[in-house]
């Protein structure tokens, strides 16, 4: 199998929608490297040093641009917006005001809709090698969401070996917003079969069982006695095969909310940490948001071919998309998702790595 390598500059420079696109890259004092694209402020490449030195991409994608534009749409280390995850049938009201999002999910808007922000040519600001500035400002009515909406999300790699995602918005109506980033993990580098061997610990108590269209019916439920326990570090495969419920509903494996811990979350502590025995990388996520949507790539079909001309079958990757509770603007029991005129959103996630020999 090739070696881990960057995607080349040239591949991703293209023309979507009248705006020119282009690869920018990151790169630590410790080797670590991050490749973004402009298209969806997305994550492209993330190269780690394993535990014998060996730079590892541990993100899933593709080597060129169109690779993007043919693909499933699987939101390959995307910026999801402007609403991340599942609202119930596409409607939601504001001040007694319906709104209407066209479903892309059944009968439900996922992920800001078919042309959500991954969809998007974003502008760029950079400083070299240490941080790239994504802006985009969606327009009133995008999608169906109401609401001329900036927004601006921003990489930042450290030398403590930290992606940091900070993402702000500001509406000139009373919106929704739910921001994440969608990347595709394998600690064990990509391409390299499923993620089932890796240890998994997540600080929920709590999390939101969801309905056949997987969308969160009714209370939180705990996570004790149910394959959902993460609270211990376990194997992602641990339980991921066992007859449950709420597994068959994720469409054989975990696709689902977790509610964290909010002394966690008070204490800056990381939300979750996911270890890769091959690898002994490690993988720490910190957040200011109050959800976790863990998700075990299970729509992955093996029809794509990444980087290094692997197949991405079912389980390839996992995904920890930091967030609001799915469906929030039509649960009144959930933190709001509502921007307001003249209110600033912000939200930090970071993406922490290090060898666990
Ligand atoms: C959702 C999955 C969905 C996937 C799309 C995840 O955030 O929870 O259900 O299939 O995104 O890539």
């Amino acid at each position: 199998m090739n070696h881990y390598k960057l995607p080349e500059q040239r591949d991703f420079e293209h023309r979507i929608a009248g705006k020119n696109t282009h690869l920018i890259t990151l790169e630590n004092s410790r080797g670590v490297v991050v490749a973004l694209s402009d298209f969806g402020a997305r994550i492209v490449s993330l190269l780690v040093p394993d535990k014998y030195g060996t730079p590892t991409d541990v993100v899933l994608g593709f080597s060129h641009i169109q690779d993007y534009l043919t693909a499933d749409e699987q939101y390959h280390g995307v910026t999801v917006g402007r609403f991340a995850n599942r609202i119930a049938n596409g409607r939601f009201t504001i001040d007694g005001e319906t709104f209407y999002i066209e479903p892309n999910n059944g009968p439900n808007a996922l992920h800001g809709g078919a042309a959500g922000f991954h969809k998007r040519v974003w502008d760029r600001r950079v400083v070299y090698k240490e941080k790239a500035d994504f802006y985009y400002v969606a327009a009133d009515g995008e999608e169906g969401f109401p609401g001329k909406l900036s927004v601006m999300v921003k990489y930042r790699l450290t030398d403590n070996n930290e992606l940091v995602i900070t993402y702000r918005a500001q509406t000139d109506k009373p919106t929704v917003i739910n921001l994440t980033n969608h990347a595709y993990f394998n600690l064990n580098g990509e391409g390299n079969g499923d993620v089932l061997n890796h240890r998994l610990q997540i600080q929920a108590t709590n999390y939101l069982p969801v309905d056949e269209f997987q969308i969160p019916a009714g209370v939180p439920a705990p996570v004790e006695d149910t394959p959902f326990d993460f609270r211990t570090p376990k194997l992602i495969g641990q339980d991921i095969r066992y007859a449950d419920d709420q597994l068959a509903k994720g469409n054989g494996g975990y696709d689902h909310n977790y509610i964290l811990d909010t002394e966690v979350l008070a204490k800056k502590l990381p939300v979750a940490t996911a270890v890769s025995p091959t690898t002994g990388i490690s993988l720490d996520v910190l957040t200011t948001e109050p959800g976790l949507q863990f998700y075990t790539g299970n729509f992955l079909s093996g029809k794509d071919v990444g980087k290094r001309g692997q197949p991405y079958g079912k389980h390839g990757a996992f995904c920890l998309e930091t967030q609001h509770f799915p469906d929030s603007p039509n649960q009144p029991d959930f933190p709001t998702t509502l921007l307001m005129p003249g209110e600033v959103f912000q939200s930090e996630t970071i993406y922490r790595f290090s060898i666990v020999k």
